[in-house]
This record gives structure tokens, sequence and C-alpha cells, in this order.
């Protein structure tokens, strides 16, 4: 366990606060409420980074819609991904009747989004669309796109709204910059 004086001394600065973050997703809950209207959403959180988001985010849209969770990871611990993508724990809904929107904490090399829309893409869902919080386009290695990202960011190691550093910090309520 880590002390809290050494837990907090890592968090450098705030990269997006809480007010940016929830303005942000209010637009977005706003343009999902209008383009999905009619149509049968799943929202898909991606484990467990994306379990901050997907709270807000589905709170900030306003039409009907069902939840589902899956798990991937890239092996090993640490500040960089290893490229190994690992599905752990899969989606309960068969998504060949919904209109599913991926919803993820960050886009970083790619590699995991891009095994993950590989994998529901072959169950044929209406469609699939990806939202994810943030961007750090520098970073990647596999070619590939969100739909809609709400915040681009430098190469960075970022904590908080989520996100973590071996399993800390996921409880910040803003992104913040970790001090390596
Ligand atoms: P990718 O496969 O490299 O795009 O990895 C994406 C995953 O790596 C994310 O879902 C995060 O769990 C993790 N990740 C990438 N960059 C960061 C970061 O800056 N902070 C915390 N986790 C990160
Ligand atoms: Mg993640």
């Amino acid at each position: 366990m880590i002390s809290t004086k050494e837990h907090d001394s890592k968090i450098k600065r705030v990269i997006i606060s809480q007010e940016e973050i929830a303005q942000a997703i209010k637009k977005a809950g706003e343009q999902i409420s209008k383009e999905y209207d009619g149509k049968p959403l799943l929202l898909v959180s991606i484990l467990k980074g994306a379990f901050v988001f997907m709270s807000d985010l589905c709170r900030a849209i306003t039409i009907p819609l069902e939840i589902d969770f899956m798990s991937a990871s890239s092996y090993g611990a640490g500040t960089v991904s290893s490229g190994k993508v690992r599905i752990d724990f899969d989606l309960k809904h068969d998504i060949s009747n919904y209109h599913v929107i991926i919803v993820e904490d960050i886009i970083d090399t790619g590699r995991t989004l891009k095994e993950i829309v590989y994998t529901l893409s072959n169950r044929n869902p209406l469609s699939l669309k990806i939202v994810t919080l943030l961007d750090k386009p520098d970073r990647r290695v596999v070619e590939f796109e969100a739909d809609m990202a709400l915040f681009t960011i430098p190469d960075l190691f970022v904590i908080g709204y989520g996100l973590d550093l071996n399993e800390y910090y996921r409880n910040l309520p803003y992104v913040a910059e970790y001090d390596a």
C-alpha cells in the first residue's frame, strides 16, 4: 500500500478539470441522444478505466439505453503498454440487435480498441462506434480513430477519472499528469 503523502506527491498537475470534463460529457450526451433516438442503444464500457466516464456519460444521455461491460488488458504493469491484448471478461448482451457505442477511457497505441472492435464487429451489431474520453494520437502504433474523442492530449502519462497507475488514482475527479 502507498502512503497518502507519496500518492499525492505524484500528482504533477491537473490537465483536464472536473468542470471541463462535465461540460464535454454534457455535449457528447446531447449529441448521442439526438443521433440514436428511436434506435436500440447499447453502451459498452471497457473496464476498468472507463467505468467513471461510462457512469457520467450514460447519465448525460436522455434516450432509452442499455449498458454492458467487458474487460481487456494489455499485458504487464507500468506506464508503457506491451502490445498484447487479452479479453478477460466478455459482454452479457447478444449485440446483433443493438447499435453499439464503445465507451473507452483513452486511446494510446490503439491496440486494445483495435482488437475489441475486431471482436465486436464479428458479432454483427447494427452499428458500432467508439467514444473515448481521451486520445493520445502521438502514441499510435496501429491505425485507429475514435468516432468521438472528448479531449486530445499530448504524449503524457495521465491519471484520474478512471485512469490508473498500478491501480491507484482512479478516484481522482480530474485528469492529471503523473509525475514519474
Ligand atoms: P492502447 O492499447 O495502447 O491504446 O492502450 C489503451 C489502454 O492503456 C487504456 O485503456 C489504458 O488502460 C492504458 N493507458 C494508456 N495510456 C494511459 C495513460 O496515460 N494513463 C493511464 N492508462 C493509460
Ligand atoms: Mg483501459
